[in-house]
């Protein structure tokens, strides 16, 4: 039987600080087959992001600590590598690559000096064989394929500049 493209098993992870231990996470497990689309659901502070967050390795640490557990991840069905066990290397290829992360909090998540499209290019030029010119001509073209309006001029705006889909904005 093929592995899962992603294996959760007994995934423990604490905060630790000099004032307590959080056990945010307890014994986790659950797997994300090829092709399927699995939710989270939980209440505030039940351990959504902290599940989401350790399985691209983005969790502070300290304070967090992996107490238990592994996350395996599979490419091609049969050989699975340990996420938690990666170096900065592998880690790379993957991150933004074979496993991305859509932020919560797009003002805080994307940075703010540079423009969005520069922000989508460097994805692009860092996995793919291409050129700074057709990362560029690709960015407009996933801005338009999500159907943001005017692709050209959101490549060149700041994060701020953007709509964050409040009213505000
Ligand atoms: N950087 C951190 N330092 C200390 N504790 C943290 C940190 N990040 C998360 N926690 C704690 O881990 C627990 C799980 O938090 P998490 O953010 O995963 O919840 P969530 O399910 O994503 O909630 P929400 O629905 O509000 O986004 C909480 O008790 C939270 O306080
Ligand atoms: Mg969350």
């Amino acid at each position: 039987m093929a592995a899962p493209l992603l294996s959760i098993q007994d995934l423990s992870i604490s905060f630790i600080t000099e004032e307590r231990v959080n056990k945010a996470l307890q014994h986790i497990s659950f797997d994300v087959k090829q092709g399927e689309i699995v939710a989270l659901v939980g209440e505030s502070g039940s351990g959504k992001s902290v599940t989401s967050l350790s399985i691209l390795r983005l969790l502070p640490s300290p304070p967090a600590v992996v107490n238990s557990g592994q996350i395996l991840f599979s490419e091609d069905g049969r050989h699975q590598s340990d996420l938690l066990h990666l170096n900065s290397n592998e880690l790379r290829r993957i991150r933004g690559n074979k496993i991305s992360m859509i932020f919560q909090e797009p003002m805080t998540s994307l940075n703010p000096v540079f423009t969005c499209g520069r922000q989508v290019a460097e994805a692009l030029l860092n996995h793919k064989n291409t050129t700074p010119q057709k990362a560029r001509q690709e960015a407009i073209e996933w801005f338009e394929k999500v159907k943001l309006p005017d692709p050209e001029s959101i490549y060149k705006r700041y994060p701020h500049q953007l709509s964050g889909g409040k009213s505000s904005g």
